[in-house]
């Protein structure tokens, strides 16, 4: 009777354990992808008066009063990660 031929698939152990992993990796990568962990530029009066990638180093270089994280990416746009506050009117740096 039983020659393989017909048997139907019934999920074992295994086959829900894999099915699980792949769920897992799905819902983190969507999580992920919705979380913006770069801040935004502040929207005061020192990040409004501020135009030039100098001024931004003079606090935030490894010398300033809010230094960049360890192993933050030297140089750069800033703006390219860090929005820029809403009604900036100094040139984009
Ligand atoms: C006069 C000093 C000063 C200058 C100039 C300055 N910042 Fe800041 N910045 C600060 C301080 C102090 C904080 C943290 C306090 C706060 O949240 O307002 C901060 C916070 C930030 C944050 C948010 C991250 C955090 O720690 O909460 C970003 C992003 C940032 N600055 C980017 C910039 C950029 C880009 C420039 C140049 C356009 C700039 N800053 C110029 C002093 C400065
Ligand atoms: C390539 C993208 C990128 C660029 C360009 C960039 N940053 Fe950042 N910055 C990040 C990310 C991501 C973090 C948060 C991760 C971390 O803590 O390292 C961060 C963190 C910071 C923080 C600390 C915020 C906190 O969490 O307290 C400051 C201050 C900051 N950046 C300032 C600057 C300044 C000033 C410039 C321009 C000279 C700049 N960044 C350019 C990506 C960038």
């Amino acid at each position: 009777m039983s020659n393989g031929q017909n048997q139907s698939w019934r999920p074992t152990k295994r086959d829900a354990m894999f099915l699980g992993i792949v769920a897992a990796v799905i819902i983190l990568l969507v999580l992920g992808t919705s979380e913006r962990t770069t801040k935004d530029v502040p929207s005061d009066e020192t990040h409004r008066a501020v135009s030039k990638l100098s001024e931004c180093l003079s606090c935030h270089g490894a010398e300033g009063v809010r230094p960049q994280p360890v192993g933050h990416i030297k140089g750069g746009q800033c703006f390219q990660c860090h929005i820029q506050p809403k009604g900036w009117r100094g040139a984009s740096k």
